[in-house]
């Protein structure tokens, strides 16, 4: 029954008889009952009538003169709009082939004449009751049916429905647009070549590894997180994709395929990944430049530093020109001041390389170091320091640490870091003579080794404990406040902590560890 049926439809009965007598008596056997109750004397009016009213239910004489019984049931039912009109027949005929025939037709009852009324009340209220039924039932197909339609419309995944043969039985709208075919171009069509290969690239051609295959021959359900399907103009895109067998007779017959495009969020996580590794890269690049500008800052006491052995290799020099030309030769002392400018030239050749090494590009290797040694090194860069500003480092070296396992540039960095900062604390104190100390020591569980930078300065700010590794945070006027910020970045990246306390006399003692070999 259409949807813009009359309201009371589902109600209205057309009573059809060519004899006066017969239709007077149906009526007055309904009438009174709630029906809408409607007459057609003939088969042409009963057509008519009940394409324009569409009737519950026809009660339909046979034997009528022009279109009988027959025709008319047969016209409603090969009519789309009118086939759902319940037929009753009522017919003086009472042979069995003759009920067969109408309800052959598609008519639901037969009603033997005469009739008794409440034979005729107890059918008709029956057959209605299955109307009204039928109908509540196909309207709520349809919705149903509207409902999953939008659903498969509306779902950016794209569905695709498998038979055993691999042939595509269905796809929904997405399916279709993420692939780049066609409804009618994917239905019928064997996926592998269309979607789950390249045909230009033989290499992509692995069906044994597809999840639909596993699922086809298997029976199983597959989800794969990475897969690449193909579309009709041979681009390739990233897809989820999950397989569920349709089983049969515990056989599998087909395939439900659901596929979601990921390639914006691969491209998305790409973007992220180049950027993490860009803001690495920066970091990298700050901690290096950090390394340059310190030793810019060191640089006067560098060329101090350097300068003295090679006042030395010159006076050492005019003393050996002055043994060249006495007589007879001193080679004796000639060799010995010789000697001399040698040690005094590897002095500031070793400078040098420290100073080198130190500024190297990063390379971020890690390496067994022994720490102690690292230690040292850098303490005598500092010295350089330390010199100029009239201060002192002592170190407390724990004896056979085992060895780290660090990138020894980055460590030098952070040591070289605290012992400024801890000489910068003392500086204008009246406790600079007791200097900056350095310890090292194993820690407990034999896992790590501690270095200490301990200063007897002027002690931290109140609120330090939450800015001190903070980029940019400084109380000097010409710091940059990222020294501390970039030794707790490579010291975490070690495995290590960084960590401070206040020396309970006064002065700030800054503690790191390292993992050892
Ligand atoms: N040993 C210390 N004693 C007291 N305050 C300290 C000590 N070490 C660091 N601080 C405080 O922490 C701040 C940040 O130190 P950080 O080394 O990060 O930067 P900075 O020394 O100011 O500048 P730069 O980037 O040149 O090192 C310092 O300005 C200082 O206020
Ligand atoms: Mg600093």
């Amino acid at each position: 029954m259409s949807d813009n049926s009359p309201a009371q439809a589902d109600s209205c009965i057309l009573l059809v008889d060519d004899n006066p007598t017969n239709l007077q008596v149906l009526l007055q056997t309904l009438n009174g009952r709630g029906y809408k109750l409607l007459i057609a004397k003939n088969g042409e009016s009963a057509l008519r009538i009940a394409h324009k009213a569409m009737p519950a239910v026809v009660l339909l004489d046979i034997m009528m003169p022009g279109i009988d019984g027959y025709e008319v049931c047969r016209q409603l039912k090969g009519n789309p709009l009118t086939e759902k009109i319940t037929v009753i027949f009522l017919s003086a005929l009472d042979d069995t082939k003759d009920k067969v025939k109408g309800l052959g037709l598609g008519a639901v009852d037969f009603i033997s004449k005469p009739f008794q009324s409440d034979e005729v009340i107890a059918r008709v209220e029956t057959q209605l009751k299955i109307h009204r039924l039928e109908a509540a039932l196909s309207a709520r197909n349809r919705q149903l049916e509207a409902d999953n339609q939008r659903i498969l419309e509306a779902m950016g995944e794209g569905i695709l429905g498998i038979d055993a043969q691999r042939r595509i039985t269905f796809a929904n709208p997405s399916a279709c647009t993420l692939s780049g075919w066609s409804e009618s171009e994917l239905i019928g069509a064997d996926i592998f070549p269309l979607l789950l290969s390249n045909a230009s690239d033989p290499e992509t051609q692995s069906l044994e590894s597809s999840p639909l295959h596993i699922t086809l021959t298997k029976g199983s359900s597959q989800r794969k997180e990475d897969e690449t399907f193909w579309k009709k103009n041979g681009e390739s895109f990233s897809v989820i994709v999950s397989c569920n067998p349709i089983m049969e007779d515990n056989q599998c017959n087909g395939a439900v395929m659901l596929f979601r495009d990921i390639s914006r969020e691969k491209q998305q996580q790409a973007k992220l990944q180049q950027a993490l590794d860009d803001a690495e890269h920066q970091k990298e690049k700050l901690t290096h430049i950090s390394r340059l500008s310190t030793m810019g800052e060191m640089a006067a006491g560098f060329a101090h530093e350097v300068n003295q052995p090679l006042t030395a290799i010159s006076n050492y020099a005019q003393v050996c020109s002055r043994f060249l030309k006495q007589e007879p030769l001193d080679k004796e002392s000639l060799t010995e001041a010789l000697d001399k400018i040698g040690v005094q030239a590897r002095r500031a050749g070793d400078i040098i390389a420290r100073i080198r090494s130190f500024v190297k590009k990063p390379q971020h290797v890690l390496e067994a170091v022994d720490c102690n040694k690292l230690i040292s090194d850098v303490v005598r860069l500092a010295e350089v320091d330390a010199r100029n500003n009239s201060m002192e480092i002592h170190t407390h070296l724990a004896e056979d640490l085992p060895q780290l396992n660090v990138d020894p540039v980055q460590i030098q960095q952070v040591a070289l870091n605290l012992i400024r900062n801890g000489m910068e604390a003392m500086q204008a104190t009246e406790n600079r003579a007791l200097g900056v100390t350095v310890e090292t020591c194993l820690l407990k569980d034999n896992h790590m080794v501690e270095v200490s930078v301990i200063d007897r300065g002027h002690g931290l700010a109140e609120d330090a404990e939450e800015k001190l590794f903070t980029p940019f945070y400084t109380t000097k006027n010409s710091g940059m406040g990222i020294g501390l910020s970039i030794c707790e970045t490579i010291i975490s990246s070690h495995g290590g902590k960084l960590g401070f306390e206040r020396h309970p006399e006064g002065g700030t003692i800054f503690r790191f560890s390292l993992p050892t070999l």
